[in-house]
């Protein structure tokens, strides 16, 4: 076998127009961008819209399919399972703590909580490169530390550094159509909460707090992937990890206090801003030193998502995952130049101009109570994009709201907790607005925005709340409705497919306004035809889990995706059920065990997940099995 050598950018892909995550892209998709192909279906349900929740948006008609288009929609649940539609397998590809091998055969350990997931080609669809996110650690889970006020050891703190950051992996499918990771692989990587050093680049790069260099990443949520070939990650909730544990918080880390390295109080943000950028890693060079780049803003990145237009300047939209918080767009100086040698683009992001989005008349959808589905508020308006000086880059909307005064931001800056942007085909923006309690908003919404002329350099847009989460009273099986949007993806023929993420301490609560959905779970929305808006259940997550990082393979034959979170309310107060060791007592035993059934008690554990039509046969598995159960070494 030949060692497959990284794919290079074609000398055209500047001269066509590349849009968003280009989740199915290949290569040659990089360059295409998405082919307005494919029908938006769901044809097999083939059920009559009701309206609800939907929002007038013209139709296109579309043409085609792949093999996800078409499912039978499935009932909310509150299993410990993983269910996905009829005909389809979800095969575990690996999880946290399964031990990998890098070129010269060191033991890498998957990382905890992975969310974002990107895959980048190495042959077509058949083998790539997983890169991919460790949001956050679970003290119970990795040394059975519950927020009770207690100190962490130096050894504890060191085990969640080394639990979260980013994957790289390489993936192969097997013959039966399963998929394999490649161990041990030149390709096969880690980055720690706390190494390898990151560089920081732009306008803000060597001032004090922020200084070259910042040791490691962390609060990986999600990201995005840029047509040059490289994986952007985004540092999310940081603020956690400088938090004192003796708070008793849920989140609070106690880095800085308890680490024992000098290094560790870079991770206190009364003085340092090393965390809350926007990290760049190209998966396909392993000598590559990842990028964090202050021109993107400091802020809770929850993803970036680009669109590229010929003889336009490169242009990347992004969300502040924070109640309250905004929608920012970067244009950069330098555009894509099919001519430049990669190493030139990936400088892209080095230098431009940060904007954040003014709403009118307003930015948030309020609600008269919780769980209400009808907005006080206007589901439609313009809007502007207003500059952000450098000046305000390494604490944005701190600053941003304390330049504008808090009634002001409130109104026309703020959203309800912006998670993840992409940019559809036709150049519109979709964001998914999660939900925002302070303004009564439960179930959250996606919303549309257009650049006036359909510029992406434009400094104004309309908008308009394209679906919106909550009940939608349907009898109609799989048809109930979604809420908290997260993670998006277009698949080429256009249909938006949404995971949601309602809180894990607000799941199942009987009575509560979640009751209805019961797990957290995975739509597709088609955005054409007679079902167009309406969300159709495709998967439903394990007890406590958050389905994250949805990512088409180039022929849409596979669809990765993250369970994030299982189990996480075992150990996430000091007043929570589990007990450390003793697994029957943890919230969740997925997915060496179904605590619904009884069967098998076991630690739940973080994977990434291969959903394929479903296929039979065995292959021979040459990753190595002692090493997969390397977790319990
Ligand atoms: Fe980490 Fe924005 O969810
Ligand atoms: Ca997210
Ligand atoms: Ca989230």
């Amino acid at each position: 076998m030949t060692t497959p050598s990284p794919p290079v950018d074609r000398s055209d892909a500047a001269d066509r127009p590349l849009r968003g995550k280009l989740s199915s892209a290949t290569r040659r998709d990089f360059i295409r961008g998405i082919a307005a192909a494919g029908a938006s279906t769901a044809g097999a349900v083939a059920l009559q819209s009701n309206g609800l929740h939907l929002f007038a948006e013209e139709a296109s008609a579309r043409r085609g399919r792949n093999a996800f288009s078409e499912f039978t929609a499935i009932a909310p649940s509150s299993e410990d399972a993983l269910e996905v539609a009829p005909g389809f397998r979800a095969d575990v590809l690996i999880s946290w703590g399964d031990i990998f091998r890098d070129g010269d055969r060191r033991r890498l350990r998957y990382g905890f909580n992975n969310d974002f997931l990107a895959y980048f080609p190495l042959r077509g669809s058949r083998e790539g490169l997983l890169f991919v996110n460790h949001e956050y650690p679970d003290p119970f889970f990795l040394h059975g530390y519950k927020p009770n006020g207690d100190p962490k050891t130096p050894a504890q703190i060191q085990e969640e550094q080394d639990a979260v950051g980013n994957s790289i992996l390489h993936v192969k499918r097997r013959s039966n159509g399963r998929w394999k990771v490649v161990s041990p692989s030149r390709y096969n990587r880690r980055i720690y909460g706390d190494r390898p050093q990151l560089r920081f680049t732009g306008p803000r790069a060597g001032d004090p707090g922020i200084g070259d260099t910042a040791n490691g990443s962390i609060g990986n949520c999600s990201g995005g992937i840029t047509p040059w070939g490289t994986a952007l990650s985004c540092e999310e909730n940081f603020d956690g990890y400088g938090m004192d544990v003796t708070l008793n918080v849920e989140f609070a880390y106690g880095w800085p206090q308890f680490g024992g390295q000098p290094e560790d109080a870079e991770y206190d943000f009364t003085n340092f801003a090393k965390y809350g950028w926007v990290c760049e890693h190209d998966p396909y060079d392993p000598d590559y030193v990842g990028r964090k780049h202050t021109a993107l803003g400091r802020f809770r990145h929850e993803n970036t998502a680009f669109r590229h237009e010929p003889g336009r300047k490169f242009v990347l939209y992004m969300g502040d995952d924070k109640a309250n918080e905004g929608v920012y767009k970067f244009v950069s100086d330098r555009s894509l130049r099919s001519s430049r040698h990669r190493n030139d683009n990936r400088r892209i992001l080095e230098e431009g101009q940060l904007y954040i989005a003014r709403w009118e008349p307003e930015g948030r959808r309020r609600f008269a109570v919780a769980g209400s589905t009808e907005p006080l508020t206007a589901t439609e308006g313009t809007g502007t994009w207003e500059p952000v000086p450098d000046a305000m880059l390494d604490d944005t909307a701190t600053k941003l709201r304390a330049a504008i005064g808090a009634a002001e931001y409130n109104t026309h800056y703020a959203t309800n907790r912006p998670e993840d942007v992409e940019v559809a085909e036709d150049g519109s923006v979709f964001v998914a607005l999660t939900n925002n309690s302070s303004v009564n908003d439960s179930h959250g919404a996606v919303r549309r925005l257009r650049e006036q002329g359909n510029d992406p350099e434009a400094l104004e847009f309309v908008w308009r709340d394209y679906a919106a989460g909550g009940p939608t009273g349907s009898l109609q099986v799989g048809r109930e409705g979604f809420s908290s949007p997260d993670n998006l993806v277009f698949d080429k023929a256009g249909n938006l497919w949404v995971v949601t993420d309602i809180s894990s301490l607000s799941l199942n609560v009987p009575g509560g306004v979640y009751e209805y959905h019961k797990n957290n779970a995975m739509f597709m929305v088609p955005t054409a035809g007679s079902n167009r808006g309406v969300g159709f259940r495709f998967a439903n997550g394990p007890v406590d889990c958050e389905m994250t990082g949805p990512y088409f393979t180039p022929d849409e034959g596979t669809l990765f995706v993250n369970i994030q979170h299982p189990g996480e309310t075992t150990g996430i107060r000091a007043n929570s059920p589990g007990i450390f060791g003793q697994e029957a007592t943890y919230t969740s035993w997925w997915p060496e065990g179904n605590r619904t059934t009884g069967d098998n008690p076991a630690t739940p554990l973080p994977s990434t997940v291969a959903i394929t039509r479903g296929r039979s046969g065995d292959g021979d598995d040459d990753w190595d099995d002692r090493d997969r159960r390397g977790r319990d070494d």
